[in-house]
C-alpha cells in the first residue's frame, strides 16, 4: 500500500515559487542574482493597513471568527463589488479565505467530480490545472496565440466546451500575460457561455487594479448579468494593495456554492487570519489613492523591460494591458547555443541557462503552458530591471 495519496503523483509543485527559491538559494550563496521570477509588488503594505492589524491586535481582536470571515469584512467586499464592479452582493453571498489561492481552490474542491472538466486558457496560471487535478477534475488547457495577444477567442471557448465542462476559468488581466480583455472581447466569450447553461464562470479578478493606458476593467457577471447566477467572482487583495504575506483573498457567488465552501474551509484551516482580516477592512474602505502612483510607476517599468527586450534579435514582446508581468516569446533563438555549450531547445533550457550564465531568475513559459516564452515580473526597482534586461542582452547577443 503507498504511503503517499495518488492524488498526490498528478501534480506538481509550483515552477514559480522553485524558481524564486532557487535564485534565493544562488544569492544566499554569494552569486549577483537578480530575480524576476516573483509574483508580489515590491512595494510595502501601505501605512494606514498595518496601523489598522496594530489596532486590531491593540483591540484584542485576536481570536476565532466565523470560517468564512468577519461581518465587518463581508461587508467591505459587499461595498467594493457594488463600488467597482457594479455588482450586488449580500454578505452570505461572500467567502474569505487564506489568500486568493484557498478561495479558488475551496471552489474547486467543493464542485468537482470525476470526469468534470475545466477550461482554462493557456498560458494559465500555474496553480489552476494541479488545482483541478487535486480536487478531482480533469484540466482542459485552450491555448491562446501571441498573434491575438494571448487571448482565447469565442471559437475556441465553443470549441473547447462538452456536456463534462463544469467551469471555465477566466482570469484578466492575467498571470503570465498581463493581457487584458477588452468589454467587447470579455462579451464574446460571456455570449458562447449563454448558450451552454451547464458551464459555470470562475473569474480570477486578482489583477483588478493593476490596469494601465487607461484599459477599463471588466468582469463577466457585469457584462453579462444573465451570467450571475452561476459565477463566482474572486479576488483578493495581495497584489493591488501589496498584502501577500497577509493572506487574504474572497469569493463572491451564488449562496449555496458559498455555503459549501465554508463547509470545506471549517474543516480545514478555518478562519483566515484575524488580524490580516481588520487590515483587509481598511484596505478595501480606506483610502485609494495610492493605487495611481503605483499604477504610473509599474507603467514606466513595463515600458522599460519592453523596450529593452524587443531590442533582441529573436524575441518578440507584446505589449500587456495590465499586472506585472512581460511574457516575450524567444521563438526565434530556439535551437542556438550558449557559449557554455548549452542548446537552447526549450524555454525551460533558456530559463535555466539565463539563470546559470547570466544570474538573471525569470520562469519558463512551460510553467504556464505556452512555449517557447518566458515571463519577466518587473515589480522590482527600475535599477534591477535595467541591468537584469542588459544582461538578457547580452546573453541573447552571445547565443550562436
Ligand atoms: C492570477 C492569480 N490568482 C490568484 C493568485 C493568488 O493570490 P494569493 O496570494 O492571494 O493567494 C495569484 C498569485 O500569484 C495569481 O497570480
Amino acid at each position: 500500500m503507498p504511503f503517499l495519496s495518488t492524488t498526490l503523483s498528478r501534480v506538481k509543485p509550483s515552477p514559480t515559487i522553485a524558481m524564486t527559491a532557487k535564485a534565493a538559494e544562488l544569492k544566499a550563496a554569494g552569486r549577483d542574482v537578480i530575480g524576476l521570477s516573483a509574483g508580489e509588488p515590491d512595494f510595502d503594505t501601505p501605512q494606514n493597513i498595518k496601523d489598522a492589524a496594530v489596532a486590531a491586535i491593540a483591540a484584542g481582536k485576536t481570536k476565532y471568527t466565523a470560517p468564512d470571515g468577519i461581518p465587518e469584512l463581508k461587508k467591505a467586499i459587499c461595498a467594493k463589488m457594488s463600488r467597482d464592479n457594479g455588482l450586488d452582493y449580500t454578505p452570505a453571498q461572500i467567502s474569505v479565505g487564506t489568500g486568493g489561492k484557498q478561495t479558488l481552490y475551496n471552489a474547486l474542491m467543493a464542485t468537482l467530480n470525476e470526469g468534470d472538466e475545466v477550461i482554462i486558457p493557456a498560458p494559465y496560471w500555474v496553480s489552476y490545472p494541479d488545482m483541478v487535478l487535486l480536487a478531482g477534475g480533469t484540466p482542459v488547457a485552450v491555448e491562446a496565440t501571441l498573434e491575438n495577444n494571448f487571448k482565447l477567442t469565442a471559437d475556441q471557448l465553443e470549441a473547447a466546451i462538452t456536456p463534462n465542462t463544469k467551469w471555465f476559468i477566466f482570469n484578466s488581466p492575467s498571470n503570465p500575460t498581463g493581457a487584458g480583455y477588452s468589454r467587447t472581447e470579455l462579451k464574446a466569450l460571456t455570449d458562447v457561455l449563454l448558450r451552454h447553461p451547464h458551464v459555470w464562470v470562475m473569474s480570477d479578478d486578482m489583477y483588478e487594479h493593476l490596469a494601465y493606458d487607461g484599459f477599463e476593467f471588466c468582469t463577466p457577471a457585469q457584462i453579462e448579468p444573465a451570467l450571475y447566477e452561476r459565477t463566482l467572482t474572486c479576488n483578493g487583495v495581495s497584489k493591488a494593495y501589496a498584502m501577500t504575506g497577509w493572506r487574504i483573498g474572497y469569493a463572491a457567488g451564488p449562496v449555496e456554492l458559498i455555503a459549501a465552501m465554508r463547509k470545506i474551509q471549517s474543516q480545514s484551516t478555518s478562519n483566515p487570519c484575524t488580524i490580516s482580516q481588520w487590515a483587509a477592512v481598511e484596505a478595501l474602505n480606506g483610502t485609494q489613492e495610492f493605487l495611481t502612483p503605483n499604477n504610473e510607476m509599474f507603467v514606466r517599468r513595463r515600458d522599460l523591460v519592453i523596450k529593452m527586450l524587443s531590442e533582441i534579435d529573436g524575441m518578440t514582446v507584446p505589449t500587456p494591458e495590465g499586472a506585472f508581468y512581460v511574457y516575450p516569446s524567444i521563438a526565434g533563438l530556439i535551437g542556438k547555443t550558449t557559449p557554455k555549450g548549452t542548446v537552447i531547445d526549450t524555454d525551460e533550457a533558456f530559463a535555466t541557462a539565463l539563470l546559470d550564465e547570466a544570474d538573471v531568475a525569470v520562469v519558463f513559459g512551460a510553467a504556464f503552458g505556452l512555449s517557447p516564452n518566458f515571463r519577466v515580473s518587473y515589480a522590482t526597482s527600475d535599477e534591477a530591471l535595467t541591468e537584469a534586461c542588459t544582461r538578457i542582452q547580452r546573453f541573447c547577443a552571445e547565443l550562436a
